[in-house]
């Protein structure tokens, strides 16, 4: 069996969820499910990501441990998924022991892999460092952070001057390597970084890569982060702690031996990491997959990274300081979940930013799934129980109406396609294709009319029968993204879901009799935002 390994970005614990992080875990999920469907073996993995400065701070604010201040944090994340039926495999949580053996085991890995000239690591060196820091950004910076004037701009918050020894991982000498990796891992095959477009800018990124990645913080300035092995004094640093999250919670990792086991390359040779455009460059784009060199993957064994974009409020950043992020917890009570993760997946092309506003979200569900769908169904189980008590005669399809499944067929493959892709957006409109074509023929065809007709007998079945397996297909696409409202879809008709491929000709299957019709998409005209 084919197998699909996706993880999330892990989310910093240092403030409620917002709807970015909402949007990126649905899109996970919604892929994972398309992928379960179409009969592969699924892993998804999300998490959180607690260790840090900013979690250390927040907690000493409140005057309680950071333990007890990430797991406050983190029982909301968890709370949030539930409620919007994000299901996963693992949960990767960085401060759990086993992802804390993991980072620890790779340091050790890393920091004894020695050359034999000079009886150095390879990978890792310590290092003393002077220069001006920015405290909220916790980076040294450089003179190409200095403004016009030669001052670090604002954006800096507090900069100090600090000298100080650290740890290090070589970076720089691995920029060819990383090139090439890109270049050959563009285009057709097995990409590394998807949509294409996002491409150029890591290519550049990586051109002008210089330095080396600090990866510790002295532990008298950060305590809340894992221990260096080797050097009791020293914490890991930020992205070597949150990136090996992918491994030490991947199935059937192990850090110890050099050539990681069977089972866990047969899922790892799939990964996919659904991740913000803010983290491709350089987190993901150079960190990592230098990390995964250093611990012994070839070039086919790296990631494909799956780089969305941002949902915006007015074209503007969302941001805790300016106080406009959007509560998913509250949009998911105030329209339920089945509207915000329609709207989250219908609204934004994947890689692309989408501004934010529930209006569209009421708008959207209105449109596509009450009129659209809901109406779809509706109406065509109220005609086959009402014309034909619910089963309409089986009868071979005239020739506009078996054009009318091919192109059903046409936009599953589409789907199917786009879906494969990530591009969830390009794969609903593939779905409302589908209910549109259907809602039309409804209104051309007048099965009220030929209903009165006793020579369009045959006419009123075939259409009755196009337009139950229309909705069949349509129910069958909206699996991924609304389950449960699909599988209602599904149960009324009384089918189970199309197979997403392979499909021949469509019949309903003998002795067919549909269900009952109850709205699976009430009309949300009663809920009026409130003023933004
Ligand atoms: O970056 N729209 O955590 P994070 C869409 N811990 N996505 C958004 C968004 C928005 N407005 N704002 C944030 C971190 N995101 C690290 C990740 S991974 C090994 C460590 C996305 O809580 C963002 O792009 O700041 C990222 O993918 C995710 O939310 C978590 O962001
Ligand atoms: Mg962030």
């Amino acid at each position: 069996m084919n197998r699909f390994f996706i993880t999330t970005a892990i989310d910093y614990t240092n403030g409620a969820p917002h709807i970015g992080h909402a949007y990126e875990k649905v899109l996970a999920d919604v892929l994972a499910r398309f992928h379960r469907q179409t009969g592969e073996e699924v892993f998804l993995l999300t998490g959180v990501d607690q260790h840090g400065q900013k979690v250390q701070q927040s907690a000493e604010r409140e005057g309680i441990a950071p333990q007890e201040y990430v797991d406050g944090v983190t029982a909301k994340f968890l709370a949030l998924w539930e409620k919007l039926g994000v299901v996963y495999d693992d949960w990767a949580a960085t401060t759990a022991p086993k992802h804390k053996e993991c980072v620890r085991a790779i340091l050790t890995r890393l920091w004894e892999d020695r050359d034999p000239a000079t009886g150095a690591s390879r990978w890792i060196y310590k290092a003393a460092r002077a220069g001006h820091y920015s405290v909220r950004q916790e980076q040294f910076l450089t003179d190409k952070e200095r403004g016009p004037n030669g001052e670090f701009g604002p954006e800096w918050g507090q900069v100090e001057y600090r000298e100080e020894e650290n740890y290090y991982f070589r970076l720089a000498e691995h920029r060819q390597w990383l090139l090439d990796l890109i270049d050959a891992r563009s285009g057709e095959g097995k990409p590394f970084v998807v949509p294409e477009f996002r491409v150029s800018e890591l290519r550049n990124a990586v051109e002008k890569l210089e330095g080396d990645l600090c990866i510790s913080r002295p532990k008298n300035r950060l305590s809340w982060g894992i221990e260096f092995p080797f050097d009791p004094g020293f914490v890991t640093y930020v992205w070597f702690d949150a990136l090996v999250n992918y491994l030490s919670f991947a199935p059937g990792y192990d850090p110890i031996p050099t050539r990681p086991p069977h089972e866990f390359l047969a899922w790892w040779r799939t990964v996919i990491h659904d991740i913000g455009k803010d983290i491709l460059i350089p987190a993901h784009g150079v960190y990592w997959p230098v990390m995964l060199k250093a611990l012994g993957f070839s070039d086919a064994e790296m990631p494909t990274l799956l780089v969305h974009g941002w949902w915006n409020i007015s074209g503007a950043k969302m941001s805790k300081s300016l106080g406009n992020t959007v509560d998913p917890d509250v949009l998911a009570d105030r329209y339920g979940r089945a509207a915000l993760r329609y709207y989250l997946m219908a609204d934004i092309a994947t890689g692309r930013d989408a501004d934010f506003s529930e209006e569209r979200l009421i708008q959207r569900y209105n449109v596509d799934l009450a009129n659209g769908l809901g109406n779809l169904v509706n109406r065509t189980l109220n005609m086959t129980l009402k014309y034909r008590e619910g089963s309409p005669a089986p009868i071979d399809l005239p020739a506009d109406l078996a054009t009318h499944l091919t192109a059903n067929t046409l936009a599953q493959e589409t789907y199917v396609r786009s879906m494969r892709d990530g591009q969830v957006q390009a794969g609903l409109e593939s779905l409302g294709d589908v209910v549109n074509r259907a809602n039309a023929l409804v209104d051309a065809s007048a099965p009220w009319k030929l209903a009165k007709d006793p020579e369009q007998a045959d006419r009123l079945d075939a259409v009755l029968a196009t337009l139950i397996l229309s909705a069949r297909t349509a129910a069958t696409m909206l699996l991924p993204v609304l389950p449960e409202a699909a599988a209602e879809i599904l149960e009324q008709l009384n089918l189970v879901a199309a197979p997403l491929e392979e499909r021949g000709l469509e019949l309903l299957p003998a002795g067919y009799r549909c269900g009952e019709p109850k709205p699976v998409f009430p009309r949300l005209d009663a809920i009026v935002p409130p003023e933004a």
